[in-house]
């Protein structure tokens, strides 16, 4: 369509000034136009020069920066002589005009009167006189950055220009696996801008989504038909270890216990006597078979799990809760017994025995061992294949966390689920024998990411797996917080390459982004303007080099 253009249809007829002397690649300095113009100019406002003197030259498209309202005579820090007369003020004549500064984004190639094209590096600096003209025909300019967005699929589209509504910026899919970050204070429409892109991400790329809904809130009502619950997700032996680890506030030295602890327990709830399939914690392997033979633990675990199997089916067929509180006491009381033995045969002193019996009483209730007793089985796996097919009815799959009895445990569910991707990759790459490439492309959503991409721990370091390496596999990552330090990894954070920055709750936080993200030129007076919904992009994803800000489609 671009070759079809003529320069006057693209510039369109609203002229609102002109070059002054100084002009460089990175700023060009503009007087207003007096009247209209001058009084509708706002920062962000988007812009074309255009050097007519010398055809053949590119026009520059930028945006308005530093608006400054002049006078010569009304001078700051100067006597002006009507300071003592405040009536005089209405009578002086003053002579006001306005500058500004238009930050070259583009540079759009013309050739025998048309336009030719448009490339993100911007060489040429206009003369003095040349004309600005206001972006009018955002329908041109939105084809035109589509245009050279070659190779790319269609490109995904989350809002347009803040100022020009008829300007859509284009979000190049194939970064999507390089990462994601969206930042603003609350309110701001993170998790809604979050939705909008989703939706972009499973209707026009070959990616499905897996979003992690914290507080069930979010997502789960735009979905609700590929929406599950965690309590659906059966959890791995890291994940029932990494719930007690934390809900037991043990340190690290405690995990071999925990772990193989762990594994005896996931058997008992699954109902099996026998080990059946090889468990991947290097710790346990050593300790594997001496816990097995053991008639010791076998004894203890074989009471847990008919108590366990008898609380399931009581369940089914009675609601007598007075029974039912006893069978938790049991099971409670057997599964304390299995974590003695277990510690105990892996070589625990009799006092750490003692205190991980005293940390089970006091930390976990019989009450609370329910919420992992019901959990019903379905595999991780099967969520990764209900995320394929949510995807082909153009849905993410929304994972409703809500449930959950206690952060840990979410964190677990988080943390397993993610490892999952990375077995699913590990067996069809290596293990399969076909030696061929198969990239997962799936994005895992993480709202709230201060609860999840933080403190070092097992989802935490799962999260920053898929931030350091996913990129490789088509694992894709999208954090949304309302802050940086504190609340998301810096080894996560330094993985980001496309970030979505708004208002943002501390000072602070602006410069955290500035250190692992090119946003030249932003401040926290051009993050003040913004109002909800409306966000600077910066990063590999925008085809623009600068920081440009959007306003986000709306979700009704
Ligand atoms: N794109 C949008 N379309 C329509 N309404 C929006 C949009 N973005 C934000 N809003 C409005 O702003 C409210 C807050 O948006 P959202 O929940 O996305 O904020 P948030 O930044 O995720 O906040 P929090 O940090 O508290 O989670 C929404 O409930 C909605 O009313
Ligand atoms: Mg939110």
């Amino acid at each position: 369509m671009t070759n079809n253009v003529t320069i006057s249809d693209f510039l369109g007829n609203d002229l609102i000034g002109f070059v002054l002397s100084d002009a460089s690649v990175t700023a060009i300095p503009i007087s207003i136009f007096a009247g209209q113009p001058a009084t509708s100019i706002r920062t962000e406002t988007l812009a074309l020069v255009h050097d007519e003197e010398h055809p053949g030259t590119p026009i520059i498209l930028g945006v308005v920066r530093w608006i400054r309202r002049l006078e010569p005579y009304l001078r700051p820090r100067v006597k002006v002589g009507v300071e003592e007369y405040p009536d005089a003020i209405d009578r002086i004549e003053k002579l006001t005009y306005t500058n500004v500064y238009v930050i070259p984004i583009a540079e759009i190639a013309t050739q025998d009167n048309r336009i030719a094209g448009i490339s993100w590096n911007v060489t040429y600096v206009p003369f003095p006189g040349s004309k600005v003209y206001r972006v009018r025909r955002g329908d041109l300019l939105t084809s035109l950055i589509a245009s050279s967005l070659t190779g790319m699929q269609s490109p995904l589209v989350v809002g347009t220009h803040k100022y020009s509504g008829d300007v859509e910026v284009p979000l190049d899919s194939r970064y999507i696996q390089y990462h994601i970050g969206i930042f603003g204070a609350t309110g701001m429409g993170k998790s809604r801008l979050a939705k909008v892109l989703i939706d972009e991400i499973v209707q026009k790329t070959e990616f499905s989504v897996i979003i992690f809904d914290h507080t069930g809130m979010d997502y789960t009502v735009f979905y609700p038909d590929t929406t599950i619950t965690s309590l659906e997700v059966d959890l791995g032996p890291s994940g029932i270890a990494d719930f007690f680890m934390e809900t037991l506030r043990l340190s690290d030295y405690y995990s071999t216990y925990l772990e193989c602890f762990s594994i005896e327990l996931k058997k008992c709830m699954e109902g099996q006597e026998e080990k059946p399939e090889p468990v991947n914690i290097e710790s346990y392997r050593k300790g594997l078979s001496q816990v097995h033979r053991d008639a010791h633990i076998g004894q203890s675990a074989t009471k847990l799990r008919e108590f366990i199997q008898k609380y399931k089916k009581e369940l089914k067929s009675t609601v007598d809760t007075e029974g039912r509180s006893k069978l938790l006491n049991d099971i409670h009381a057997n599964m304390t017994e299995l974590l003695k033995r277990v510690a105990s045969k892996l070589g625990a002193r009799p006092e750490t025995v003692e205190n991980l019996a005293w940390r089970m009483s006091y930390f976990i209730k019989p009450e609370d061992l329910e919420i992992m007793l019901l959990r019903r089985e379905r595999p991780i796996g099967a969520l990764f294949d209900l995320a394929r097919d949510a995807k082909r009815q153009g849905k993410p799959l929304v994972i409703d966390l809500s449930f959950e009895y206690t952060l840990e445990m979410k964190k677990a569910i988080v943390g397993d689920i993610i490892d999952y991707g990375w077995k699913w990759i590990y067996r069809e790459n290596f293990l399969s024998g076909k030696h061929r490439y198969v990239p997962i492309n799936t994005v895992i959503v993480i709202d709230e990411a201060q609860n999840y991409a933080w403190g070092g721990d097992y989802c935490e370091g799962q999260v920053e797996k898929i931030a350091r390496e996913g990129r490789k596999w088509g694992y894709g990552l999208i954090v949304l917080s309302q802050r940086l330090a504190g609340s998301v990894d810096p080894d996560i954070r330094a993985n980001l390459n496309t970030v979505f920055f708004s208002r943002l709750s501390q000072t602070t936080d602006l410069k955290e982004i500035r250190e692992f993200a090119d946003i030249a030129g932003i401040d926290e007076s051009d993050l003040a303007q913004l109002m909800p919904r409306e966000f600077y992009v910066a990063g590999l994803m925008s085809p623009l080099r600068k920081p440009i800000a959007i306003r986000v489609r709306e979700v009704k």
